[in-house]
C-alpha cells in the first residue's frame, strides 16, 4: 500500500485529497470476491445502520487519535480497530467509547462480544 493507493497528488476534489470519498475508497478494494474482502454487508460488518456515521470505515479503522503538533489529532493510518481493551491495558483509545461518548469500555467489550462477525478473542477478551 502506497499513499497514493488512496491519495491524490495534485487534486483537492475529495476531502484530504482522496481518490475516491466515502466508504467507496475502501470498498473499491475491499470487495467480497477479494480475499481481503468483507465477508458480509457492510451492516452486517458495523453492526450499524447503512450509511450511518457508525457504519463509516474511517469511524472504526481510521479514528482521529494520532497526536501531531500540539494538540492537533489526525487520523489513524494502521487500519487496525482499536479494541476497547487496549483502552483497558494501555490508555489508547477506542472508536467505540469515543463516539459514544459517557459509554464504558465495558460496555463496549459486551457489545463486541455479541458480534458474530469477527473472533471475540482478537477484539473483547
Ligand atoms: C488499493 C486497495 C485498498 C484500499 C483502497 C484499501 N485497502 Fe485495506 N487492505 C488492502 C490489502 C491488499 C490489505 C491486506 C490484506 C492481507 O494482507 O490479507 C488490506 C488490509 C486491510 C485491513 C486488515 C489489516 C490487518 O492488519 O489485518 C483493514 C482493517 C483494512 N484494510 C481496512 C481498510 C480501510 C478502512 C480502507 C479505507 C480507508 C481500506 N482498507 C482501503 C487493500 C486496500
Ligand atoms: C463499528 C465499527 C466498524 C466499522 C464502521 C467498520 N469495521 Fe471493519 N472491523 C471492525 C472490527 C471490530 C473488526 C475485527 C477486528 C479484528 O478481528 O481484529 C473489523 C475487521 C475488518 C477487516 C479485517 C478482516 C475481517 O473481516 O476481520 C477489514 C478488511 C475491515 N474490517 C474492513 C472494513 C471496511 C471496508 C469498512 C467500511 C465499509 C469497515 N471495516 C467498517 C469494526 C468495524
Ligand atoms: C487505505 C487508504 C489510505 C492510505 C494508503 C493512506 N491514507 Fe491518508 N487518509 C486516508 C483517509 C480515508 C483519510 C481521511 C480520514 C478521515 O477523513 O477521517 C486520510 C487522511 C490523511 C491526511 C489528512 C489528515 C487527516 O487525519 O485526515 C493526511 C495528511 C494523510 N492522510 C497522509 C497520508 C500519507 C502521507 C500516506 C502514506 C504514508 C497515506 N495518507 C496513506 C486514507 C489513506
Ligand atoms: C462514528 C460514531 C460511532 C462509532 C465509531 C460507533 N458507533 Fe455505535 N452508534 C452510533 C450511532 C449514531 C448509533 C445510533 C444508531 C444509528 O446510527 O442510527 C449507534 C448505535 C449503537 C448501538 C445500538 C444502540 C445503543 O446505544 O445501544 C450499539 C450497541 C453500538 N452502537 C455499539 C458500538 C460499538 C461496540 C462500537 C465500536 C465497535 C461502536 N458502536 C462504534 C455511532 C457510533
Amino acid at each position: 500500500m502506497r499513499c497514493f493507493d488512496c491519495h491524490q497528488v495534485h487534486s483537492g476534489r475529495n476531502p484530504s485529497n482522496l481518490i475516491r470519498s466515502g466508504n467507496a475508497l475502501c470498498l473499491n478494494c475491499h470487495t467480497a470476491d477479494n480475499p481481503a474482502g468483507l465477508r458480509t454487508s457492510v451492516a452486517e460488518h458495523t453492526h450499524h445502520p447503512a450509511g450511518s456515521p457508525g457504519s463509516e470505515c474511517t469511524s472504526c479503522h481510521m479514528p482521529r487519535i494520532e497526536q501531531t503538533l500540539g494538540k492537533t489529532s489526525v487520523s489513524s493510518h494502521t487500519f487496525r480497530f482499536i479494541s476497547p481493551k487496549l483502552t483497558e491495558q494501555f490508555g489508547i483509545p477506542n472508536p467505540c467509547t469515543s463516539c459514544h461518548e459517557g459509554k464504558s469500555n465495558e460496555w463496549a467489550l459486551s457489545e463486541l462480544a455479541s458480534w458474530k462477525t469477527t473472533s471475540p478473542w482478537r477484539v473483547s477478551r
